[in-house]
């Protein structure tokens, strides 16, 4: 077994599951085949907005989404990703987006990060050894954003468009958060070290490997293509990742952040690939011939999975920028949905983001609830993220004395 090779302890499940998903589409060849063909379909219709000017993601506007009609819903559902416009106060915004700056000095953000990384403070200071993305959790601004009524508001409505009964079961309750704690991103003009190629969060191999995710994908490997729906949850709360700090802990129905700064095309920002099917074709495309037994179009444990040009090009010309946003707007992608962060930052203001997606309440999300909340008392990092513990005895930080009835509840708390 070779030990650099992250999948070396997974190979005999891989083979194993990809002789048992073979073994169970015996129409594999034309199912691939067919859902080829759709998915080409819908990467040129996205090509073919982009070529037009047009944006493809959805938008909505916070103040409307009670009027967003089923024809919008169905598709924000086929893209799997909309923006939210106006959720927050621009003017509320800019005071967090000072305030975030401010903690990252008093918690003395890059002299801590210089010495914990073994590095001089001299060069710490340089431009480019900043970080882009800060390991904060638990500012009093990001708390006061994920409490907000108005962002509650949003994510049930956001939620509310799964499919979250089945069997006559609720799979989670859309209506009631469970905070996934996450950091900042402060990304400054000109950086280009931050740059994210195309990939998917919440597992890879697991997708083949796991029988959780397995039954997620139970229309795709086997039964009735026509019948899989991304935005059914049967299952989605019973996954098993395998444990690596790519991977969240939680259950999302949607990854999002909210916009501190405008920022848009070229600024160093999001990309998406807008086809929400596209993970079910890259199951398939695993599973033919000239992929090798032990090989899943080199998706790799504990890694996020990744768009790998040789395997997977049919989808590149899909892929492209979220649309402009501005302060107080939000922009939500679904957990199967491909995304990327730009290479470059080519604008002249900083693209600054809260990370906030929606997760709600369900016995999975219960479970990391209950560890991430004793991170919160004591002011550790959170346990889904690697223990830099930055904000530890720090008394900026936000405590259990600022959470609101609705944030106590979104933290987990009994009352
Ligand atoms: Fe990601």
């Amino acid at each position: 077994m070779n030990k650099t090779d992250p999948n070396g302890a997974f190979r005999d499940a891989i083979v194993a599951s990809k002789r048992l998903l073979r073994a169970q589409i015996p129409d594999l060849k034309d199912r691939f085949d067919r859902l080829t063909e759709e998915i080409a379909q819908e990467v040129s219709d996205v090509k073919a907005q982009r070529d037009r000017g047009e944006c493809p993601v959805p938008e909505v506007d916070f103040s409307a989404l009670a009027q967003v009609s089923d024809a919008q819903k169905d598709t924000i559902r086929r893209r799997g990703c909309v923006v939210v416009r106006g959720v927050f106060e621009p003017q509320q915004i800019n005071e967090w987006n000072d305030d975030i700056a401010q903690y990252l000095t008093d918690v003395k953000y890059l002299e801590r990060m210089a010495s914990k990384r073994g590095i001089d403070q001299y060069f710490s200071a340089l431009a480019s050894s900043r970080p882009q993305i800060y390991s904060v959790y638990w500012s009093k601004p990001q708390m006061q954003a994920r409490q907000s009524e108005d962002l509650a508001t949003t994510r049930q409505w956001l939620n509310r468009l799964w499919q979250y009964t089945h069997d006559g079961q609720p799979v989670f309750n859309p209506d009631q958060e469970l905070t996934y704690v996450d950091r900042v991103r402060q990304r400054q003009p000109g950086d280009a070290t931050l740059g994210l190629s195309p990939h998917v969060d919440g597992g890879s191999i697991e997708r083949w490997i796991d029988p959780g995710y397995r039954q997620v994908y139970r229309h795709i490997y086997g039964g009735d293509l026509a019948a899989y729906s991304a935005f059914d949850a049967a299952f989605r709360t019973e996954t098993r990742e395998i444990p690596s700090p790519a991977v969240c802990r939680m259950f999302r129905t949607f990854q999002g952040w909210t916009a501190l700064t405008r920022q848009g095309a070229g600024d160093g920002t999001l990309n998406v690939l807008p086809i929400v099917k596209a993970i079910p074709w890259m199951l398939l495309r695993a599973l033919q011939d000239d992929v090798a037994d032990d090989d899943l179009c080199g998706a790799q444990a504990g890694r996020a999975m990744v768009v790998n040009p040789q395997y997977h090009s049919l989808l590149l010309d899909a892929y492209g920028p979220i649309p402009t946003v501005e302060p107080g707007d939000t922009v939500w992608w679904h957990a199967d949905m491909i995304h990327g962060v730009e290479d470059a930052h080519q604008g002249k203001g900083y693209s600054n983001v809260i990370y906030i997606g929606a997760a709600p309440d369900c016995e999975k999300n219960r479970v990391f609830s209950d560890l991430q909340r004793a991170a919160f008392e004591t002011g550790a990092s959170s346990p889904d993220f690697a223990a830099e513990d930055y904000e530890l005895g720090l008394s900026a930080r936000a405590t259990p004395a600022d959470l609101t009835p609705l944030g106590r509840r979104q933290m987990g708390y009994a009352d």
